[in-house]
């Protein structure tokens, strides 16, 4: 089957460490980003870029593994390319996913958080050149994130619902800089998911978002940061995310 027939339910942004995912899914078909023109191609380590057309429990999906961030030296419009090309394709629903530090003492590394809300400190908007005044005052669903919430209860799993700052990197954070996100009210803090979170917002798509915590913000440790720790930590978290996702995506 080509990608063309095919018509995707649901959208799933998959990050560091995550693209394994698609090894659950029942694959129709891969389709490089390389093969699409105007689809920009990561250059970091972990980062494939493809879309992964394929049925999780029945339903189906599309799997982006990879996307480009604004510290690679690209736009907001760049960022955002796969999730408008995903919107073409009919998607619905968007799951995003991310690495990020976790700045809630109560929120330990390994452990798995649902965006309740977002900061956009990248100062910057794929909507830009635009008037899109539109309400961003539920930006993650609530019915999503009360049905995957009670999808992880049921199974035991860990599942915090916190704050998200997205930052603009690539440098991680100083400690000056985490308590300052900590007043600010973030539990988490990434260089991605929000310019994706905010296009998919302007598609009317009802988006949900995970947040892998893979290591503690700066200074909240004596040990420094490390990207190496942050794809380890990833990749254990993984299966965790991909078990709730593959039983609670058929069941919404
Ligand atoms: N800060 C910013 N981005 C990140 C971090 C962090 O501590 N961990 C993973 N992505």
């Amino acid at each position: 089957m080509s990608w063309q027939n095919f018509h995707p339910q649901w959208g799933l942004v998959l990050g560091s460490g995550l693209g394994g995912f698609s090894e659950r899914m029942e694959v129709e078909v891969r389709v490089p980003y390389a093969e699409i023109p105007g689809l920009p191609q990561s250059r970091v380590a972990g980062h494939a870029g493809e879309f992964v057309f394929g049925k999780i429990g029945g339903v189906p999906i599309v799997a982006a593994r990879g996307r480009v961030h604004l510290y690679e030296g690209r736009s907001a419009a760049e960022v955002t390319a796969h999730v408008r090309w995903m919107a073409e394709r009919g998607i619905r629903r968007l799951v995003l996913t991310n690495a990020a530090g976790t700045c809630n003492a109560q929120f330990p590394p390994g452990s798995w958080m649902l965006l309740g809300d977002h900061l956009n400190l990248t100062g910057t908007s794929p909507l830009l050149g635009g008037a899109h005044f539109f309400d961003m005052s539920e930006v993650y669903s609530k019915h999503l994130r009360a049905h995957f919430s009670s999808a992880a209860k049921s199974r035991g799993m860990t599942l915090h619902e916190g704050v998200y700052a997205g930052l603009l990197g690539p440098q991680y954070e100083t400690p000056a800089e985490i308590r300052m996100l900590q007043k600010l009210g973030a539990d988490a803090v990434g260089m991605s998911t929000v310019l994706e979170a905010i296009q998919a917002r302007a598609f009317g798509l009802e988006v949900v978002g995970f947040s892998c915590l893979t290591n503690w913000a700066a200074g909240l440790n004596a040990a420094p940061l490390a990207h190496s720790e942050v794809m380890e930590t990833g990749a254990r978290a993984a299966a965790v995310l991909a078990d709730l996702l593959e039983r609670a995506i058929p069941a919404v």
